[in-house]
């Protein structure tokens, strides 16, 4: 609904079983009843309020990924919606409720800590969208425990628009295809098999913590369904995917059934929207959290092709993502303009006021030395600010990763301006608000902190390293 200049959405987070594989029924967390949730579409500048009401066993927190948000509505991970008749138990802090996540407390948080918890039954999240049109996604990002609830289901897209993006002719309607990309296991039964709350996986020997590097599915879901086949006309379609797995990579092609040659496609939006040119593509790499906007033309192919969206780093049927059915000819006024946005930051490596330097590894925390994933050599704790930055400056970031780590920094986009001291990469083009770091590699980041202050996150977005601490305090003042 719509008032006073605000789109107003109510959700109500609840358990449903759907049937995502045939004949077996499988129970979720949902955003309203749906996997993934409602898709909410907004205008650039027009503020929205979501309110949340949680109805499933445990608090969640909502996040906005890639929103320009004030700090008060950004999903703080302790910042909660919390079920009713929901109880804290003292000394379980938030893994209480016997839903423990990882087990990981050694960075838990204390109760006492007068910032640690707020809680709300309800509670209207408002974001000003004031920012480049861009797909954002919406997820669950609870202390300790994100990687488990949004593999149950909770998450969703937000689509910005504006009318200089719309005027550019891209495919548009139904020839505009969001993509939420994510692999899931099933147990028999139907239901999310996830290693830790699988007491099996979780005491079997030599395999105490299945899920350190990340938890892996072997059934790979576009939009909620397995392996979907989508019928298209012989036209350009515009393509906005987004990696929502917790821990897999892809590397993405096109691949045309009959001859196994993989096909060119055009980059033309990247986390944070549109490029400032298109960029040719023929595989294109996604970490989780990532989110490319490409175009293909499938008039390239006679009509009853099967078109097969590949990950080159799966294998067997973890190679498959989806495929297109090309059935009709049809006309298509569509284009891809050489110029595609100019409202990118000019920001410059001279711009930097400060040049700071964080490290992506593996540790030892907590007092029973559990393996834990560290920036800086430490792991997540809410009462400790990491970095303070001064609203409007530029800064430099310098990263540098042991494993693959999809690095994610809230409220501000970045700019890519090397890796491993090259250039980065073709894909690395416009505004990112997540740089997939290789193993090894380092990178660095420009970005200026000129939207809201507050207390904001940066983290891996491998939701396992994530809730294992891999995440850190950002305040601007
Ligand atoms: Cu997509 Cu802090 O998260
Ligand atoms: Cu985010
Ligand atoms: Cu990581």
């Amino acid at each position: 609904s719509r008032a006073g200049g605000t789109d107003r959405y109510a959700i109500t987070q609840r358990e449903v079983t759907a049937e995502i594989l045939p004949g077996v029924r499988t129970p979720l967390w949902t955003y309203g009843g749906t996997f993934p949730g409602p898709t909410i579409e907004s205008r650039r500048g027009r503020p929205v309020t979501v309110t949340h009401r949680n109805e499933l066993p445990v608090p969640t927190v909502v996040h906005l990924h890639g929103g320009r948000t004030p700090a008060a509505s950004d999903g703080y991970p302790t910042d909660l919606v919390t079920p009713a008749g929901w109880t804290q138990h003292a000394g379980h802090g938030m893994s209480g409720h016997g839903m423990s996540g990882h087990g990981m407390s050694g960075h838990g948080m204390s109760m006492h800590d007068p910032r640690a918890v707020t809680s709300e039954l309800t509670r209207d999240y408002t974001f000003p969208l004031d920012q480049r049109p861009a797909l954002l996604w919406y997820h669950d990002h609870r202390m300790d425990f994100t990687a488990p609830a949004i593999w149950r289901g909770l998450a969703g897209l937000h689509i910005v628009r504006d009318a200089a993006e719309e005027a550019l002719g891209l495919p548009a309607g139904p020839r505009e295809l969001p993509l939420m990309i994510a692999d899931r296991a099933f147990a028999e039964d139907g239901s999310l098999a996830y290693p830790s709350l699988d007491p099996t996986l979780r005491e079997r020997p030599g395999v105490r913590e299945p899920y350190v590097a990340g938890v892996l599915g072997d059934v790979i879901l576009v939009n909620g369904a397995p392996w979907p086949v989508h019928e298209v006309d012989a036209a350009r379609y515009r393509l906005r995917l987004l990696n929502a797995s917790n821990a897999r990579h892809y590397e993405l092609a096109f691949v045309d059934e009959g001859d196994g040659r993989l096909w060119e496609f055009h980059q033309i939006g990247s986390d944070q929207g549109l490029l400032a040119a298109p960029v040719t593509h023929h595989t294109l790499p996604m970490a989780p959290a990532e989110r490319y906007d490409v175009v293909v033309d499938f008039s390239r192919f006679p009509v009853g092709s099967r078109v097969r969206l590949v990950n080159r780093l799966g294998s067997g049927r973890t190679r498959d993502v989806m495929a297109f059915h090309v059935v009709r000819k049809a006309s298509d006024d569509s284009r891809v303009p050489r110029v595609l946005s100019t409202d990118l930051p000019a920001w410059r490596r001279e711009d930097a006021v400060r040049v700071r330097d964080f490290s992506f590894r593996a540790g030892r925390m907590g007092e029973d030395d559990t393996h834990g994933w560290l920036i800086g050599g430490l792991p997540f704790a809410p009462s400790r600010t990491d970095v303070t930055v001064r609203h409007g400056d530029t800064e430099l970031w310098r990263l540098v990763a042991d494993v693959h780590h999809p690095v994610h920094l809230h409220l501000t986009g970045f700019r890519i301006l090397s890796r491993g001291g090259h250039p980065p990469l073709p894909h690395d083009a416009g505004l990112k608000d997540t740089i997939s770091l290789r193993p090894g590699e380092s990178a660095e980041l420009l970005t200026r902190f000129d939207a809201y202050r507050g207390r904001y996150l940066f983290h891996c977005h491998n939701a396992e390293h994530e809730d294992m601490g891999m995440m850190a305090n950002l305040e601007v003042v």
